[in-house]
């Protein structure tokens, strides 16, 4: 969910007002996508490395949050959507996991679309705990897999994303989704955040359709058949 700090630079105003805006578009994206038949969201909020970001803005991120989930919450459970968190809560403050706890309790049943808000994420992060389990476990190093690891995966729960969506004009990956993004196709818009709507989802979902997605095989038309 990039490009909030750019849209409020545009009108003359602080960062914080641009994640504001930014947390409002999440909530009206989600239904949005809901509305579409995507059963599965996952956004990235808060990364491994935005901690480097100056005090005063990862304060302000962090008070949003437990804001959003306070003037959001209700709304989102009755839209029937599932919240889960994924990433390291051990460096949140003891309120924000509650906030999260709550969430994830309150729509636990919840099945019309699945959100995961990536906070305090990375794709290396979760590798590495993925890998730390393993050993908790005494797994034998044999056992240890690709289906083992991404069982171990904070993202288990869901399947791999079929596109994944960057906005505000950057093409790079940013630690976000690193193993599951294997074969995901990807979908690059210069829309900054809190600007992102309707439209860009269409002209996304409309991208995907046309994408031809083998998995590193070949397209089924030119196989040749046995024995030509
Ligand atoms: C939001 O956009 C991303 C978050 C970490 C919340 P940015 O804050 O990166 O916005 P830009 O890139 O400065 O426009
Ligand atoms: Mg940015």
């Amino acid at each position: 969910m990039d490009g909030n700090g750019r849209w409020a630079r545009q009108r003359y105003m602080p960062r914080f007002f641009g994640h504001k805006q930014g947390v409002d578009t999440l909530v009206r994206t989600v239904n949005a996508f809901a509305e579409r038949g995507v059963e599965f969201l996952t956004v990235y909020a808060f990364s491994s490395e935005n901690w480097k970001r100056p005090t005063e803005e990862v304060s302000g991120l962090m008070s949003l949050v437990l804001v959003a989930v306070t003037k959001y919450l209700q709304k989102l459970a009755n839209d029937g959507v599932r919240i889960r968190i994924v990433g390291d809560r051990d460096a949140v403050s003891d309120k924000l996991r509650a906030a999260w706890e709550q969430a994830e309790t309150l729509t636990a049943n919840n099945r019309r679309i699945t959100l995961s808000v990536a906070f305090n994420y990375g794709g290396r992060w979760d590798m590495v705990q993925a890998c730390r389990r393993a050993i908790a476990e005494g797994v034998p190093a044999e056992q240890v897999d690709e289906a083992y690891l991404s069982s171990r995966m904070a993202l288990a729960y869901a399947p791999d994303p079929d596109l994944f969506i960057r906005t505000g004009g950057e093409m790079r990956v940013s630690n976000f989704l690193l193993w599951q993004a294997a074969y995901s196709e990807f979908f690059f818009t210069d829309r900054l955040w809190p600007d992102f709507g309707e439209a860009d989802i269409d002209a996304a979902l409309a991208a995907f359709a046309q994408r031809d997605r083998r998995f590193g095989g070949i397209r089924p038309n030119e196989v040749v058949p046995e024995g030509t």
